[in-house]
């Protein structure tokens, strides 16, 4: 089945976000949402989110899942937002509890953060499946660039998050704690294996040399064919080498701060304190 895929791009952080949709009935799903957050000013803004309620308002969606493909290090995730509008589930990997244990320590968090996954409505594994209408999403775990990362490959369409992005931008980063260059190499051969017709959503697009326009559809052909970091059969040796000589020189994602301590709560903000103010934390040297 070919699902109706709508994206939404964010200027601010570069995501694509997703509505996709059952082509049968009205029934769908959210992928990677976005909450707008001036990191100067410390202020939230619902605009992105609030342009995808338009369109589900719109066409008169049905929203059944609101997936995370990880936890985001630069943006924030309007999940929580989204879904007291619309409803729907939350889901992310199961692997987000060693994502929490790891950022529960970055973060000196106390004992009130749970590290089970908790704050999630559903934790998918290798292998599992679930429905958006009569549309069928099966859920591969592609860590790497995280260890919690998940595609979801939703009828003829696969949602890869930050594994891949497009074929002349390549792979995605694999420099935060408990990421691999290794283990991503593994999880985009994974998807490699799907139908070379597969089509490949992103989640970040940053242009590329002499493309001015931002994509985020390709094929798992294309990319099998074309990609500069691991398209014409790229081998994992001179893969891992060329990932982690860039990581060393890239530098943390501006909203790194706040989206980790956001997106580990499922993109609720930490409970307020005894003024009822909301504060983030600023973890010196420790990134
Ligand atoms: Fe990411």
């Amino acid at each position: 089945m070919k699902p109706d895929v709508t994206a939404f791009f964010d200027d601010a952080t570069n995501t694509i976000s997703f509505v996709v949709k059952d082509p049968m009935g009205s029934s769908c799903a959210i992928i990677d949402s976005v909450l707008d957050f001036d990191f100067s000013a410390a202020r939230t803004d619902t605009k992105s989110a609030d342009n995808i309620i338009a369109h589900v308002r719109e066409n008169a969606l049905n929203v059944e899942w609101i997936l995370e493909s990880h936890v985001h290090a630069d943006h924030l995730s309007a999940a929580p937002y989204l879904q007291e509008q619309l409803g729907g589930k939350i889901g992310i990997g199961k692997n987000i509890t060693v994502v929490q244990d790891t950022f529960g320590k970055v973060f000196n968090e106390g004992t009130e953060f749970q590290r089970d996954g908790s704050q999630f409505d559903q934790l998918f594994e290798e292998g599992d499946s679930f429905m958006i209408g009569q549309l069928r999403g099966d859920v591969l775990h592609t860590p790497g660039h995280t260890p919690a990362c998940m595609t979801y490959v939703i009828g003829d369409a696969a949602f890869v998050g930050d594994t891949l992005f497009m074929p002349d931008f390549g792979t995605a980063r694999c420099d935060f704690p408990g990421g691999s260059s290794e283990e991503l190499y593994n999880s985009i051969q994974k998807i490699l294996s799907l139908p070379d017709e597969t089509r490949i959503f992103v989640g970040h697009d940053y242009k590329a040399p002499g493309r001015d326009a931002y994509a985020w559809e390709t094929t798992v052909g294309e990319q099998k064919a074309k990609n500069v970091h691991i398209g014409d059969g790229a081998d994992k040796d001179s893969f891992v080498q060329m990932r982690d000589t860039r990581d060393a020189q890239l530098s943390m994602p501006k909203l790194i701060i706040p989206s980790l301590q956001v997106n580990m709560r499922a993109g609720h903000m930490p409970e307020p304190d005894d003024e009822g103010d909301i504060v983030l934390k600023l973890p010196i040297n420790k990134l």
